[in-house]
């Protein structure tokens, strides 16, 4: 007979995990932790010393998903040096999308898959993976779940992650992720307020709001803005920031309430992918170029300071020179402060992936590296703006170099370090003059 899974706590009693890809896996990862700490297992650091390996995963490009394909093997290895190895279950975005297909083959080394909306099954499974029973897939999406979930065992620090979306909507016609996730759906305030709080009691001072498409969150009556705004009253938080938001979501209106709330930070992520209307077109992003920079006027207007960073992706299928061009005019254009780049990936089941991938990698690798000289300048310049000026950072953590520093940021999240004195507290605010830049960090000397 099958374990039940109360037992799985006595069986399984060590747990390790491996978290790969966005931010939402991360997210994901400490809801994992919580579920099964709330059936008394343990987690632990190493998987050598585990009895449950999880590995979290990512499917947004083929490598991350090779990377992984990698791991789990040298993984494997571990069960050859103990009587009853290890178990290994797959999670996340290529649990979903590849399913039960990852278990088949005599040689395949994993016990089972998870899919996004499954974890709170996870002691059931983890309990019946270890009584051998076998075709151990779970990969419904399950809308109900995925609000209940939430991260129980809370990472020391100050700065926390809160899902407030999940699913995305929007198909552009490369990405996997509405496959990976589902649809779109927002969580209920008062779930996503209860969860700020129990971060501000456990003396978190930031928040980082999660979701595909953020800026497009609604639930009942409250939309984006009036989340923030309460978001913003929970006492104890000092700074808030959220991600990724969708161009067309950014209004006028959403930035003039913003602009009312000094703890929403003064920078915003806000992918473009490319610098050409035709490309944006198949791409199926929902704006031209022109929109799309209307937005970042509009945006520095109602919220002076304001600045901007973005994701972008080179060698699309059809991208001519002429369309990278128009890329690269618009990085310099608009100096974004910073930017994820990417090389193209097709992705099996997009609607872009039934296009022959016909520009070159060595086309590709060129185009990168010209886009990412060009935003690296951008990126030095923002850094020497700064340089000599007055900034308010928030203290938020010990520097990893010595415990003589501390780290902060300023509200456009520039990293900045200075000497400590003993007056000085994490999580609070204080005045400091810009002297020195090493690297991407600023070095400050505080002003009393
Ligand atoms: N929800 C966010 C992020 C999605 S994935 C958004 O809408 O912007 C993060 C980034 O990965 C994307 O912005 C895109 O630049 C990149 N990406 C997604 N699919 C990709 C693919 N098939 N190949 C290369 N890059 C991709
Ligand atoms: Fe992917 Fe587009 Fe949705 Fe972002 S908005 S997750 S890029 S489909
Ligand atoms: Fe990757 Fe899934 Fe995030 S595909 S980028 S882990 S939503």
């Amino acid at each position: 007979m099958p374990p039940s899974p109360n037992q799985a706590s006595i069986y399984m009693k060590k747990f390790y995990v491996e978290t790969y890809g966005c931010q939402m896996n991360f997210y994901d990862s400490q809801v994992v932790d919580g579920v099964l700490e709330e059936r008394g297992m343990v987690k632990v650091d190493r998987p050598e010393d585990s009895d449950v390996i999880l590995i979290n995963t990512c499917s947004v490009r083929d490598k991350a998903e090779q990377r992984v394909r990698g791991r789990v093997n040298q993984l494997a290895g571990l069960r050859y040096d103990r009587e009853e190895g290890p178990l290994i279950g797959l999670l996340g975005c290529m649990a979903q999308r590849l399913g039960g297909t990852l278990l088949e083959g005599k040689k395949s080394p994993l016990d089972f898959v998870v899919g996004t909306d499954q974890y709170m099954k996870l002691p059931e499974i983890i309990a019946r993976a270890h009584g051998k029973e076998a075709d151990l897939y779970f990969t419904d999406f399950d809308h109900v779940v995925t609000y209940e979930a939430q991260p129980k065992s809370m990472p020391p620090g100050g700065s926390h992650y809160v899902a407030v979306m999940h699913g995305c909507d929007k198909f552009c016609t490369y990405c996997i992720v509405p496959f990976t996730r589902g649809r779109e759906r927002s969580k209920p305030v008062d779930v996503i307020l209860r969860e700020v709080e129990t971060i501000a009691d456990q003396d978190g001072f930031e928040v980082t709001l999660l979701g595909q498409t953020i800026s497009s969150y609604k639930h009942e009556d409250v939309d984006f803005a009036g989340l923030l705004e309460q978001v913003s009253q929970v006492r104890g938080i000092e700074s808030l920031r959220f991600m990724t938001s969708y161009p067309t979501d950014l209004t006028a209106e959403l930035f003039a309430a913003m602009e009312k709330l000094p703890k929403v930070e003064r920078r915003i992520h806000l992918p473009v992918q490319s610098g050409s209307d035709r490309i944006l077109k198949i791409m199926n992003r929902r704006y031209t170029l022109a929109e799309y920079e209307k937005i970042l006027d509009l945006g520095r207007r109602e919220m002076p300071g304001l600045i901007f960073s973005t994701d972008i992706i080179v060698g699309f299928p059809g991208e001519t020179e002429e369309d990278f061009q128009a890329t690269l005019d618009l990085v310099k254009r608009q100096r974004f402060v910073s930017a994820y780049m990417f090389k193209y990936s097709p992705r099996e089941g997009t609607l872009s992936a039934r296009n022959e991938d016909d520009v070159p990698t060595e086309v590709k690798e060129e185009r990168l590296s010209r886009l990412m000289e060009v935003q690296s300048d951008n990126t030095q310049n923002y850094l020497q703006e700064r340089m000599g000026s007055e900034m308010e950072i928030l203290l938020d953590e010990t520097s990893k170099k010595t415990k003589n520093q501390l780290r902060g940021r300023t509200r456009d999240q520039f990293r900045v370090v200075v000497d400590r004195s003993p007056q000085m507290r994490i999580g609070s605010r204080i005045r400091v003059r810009i002297v020195e830049i090493r690297g991407e960090t600023l070095m400050g000397i505080p002003l009393s």
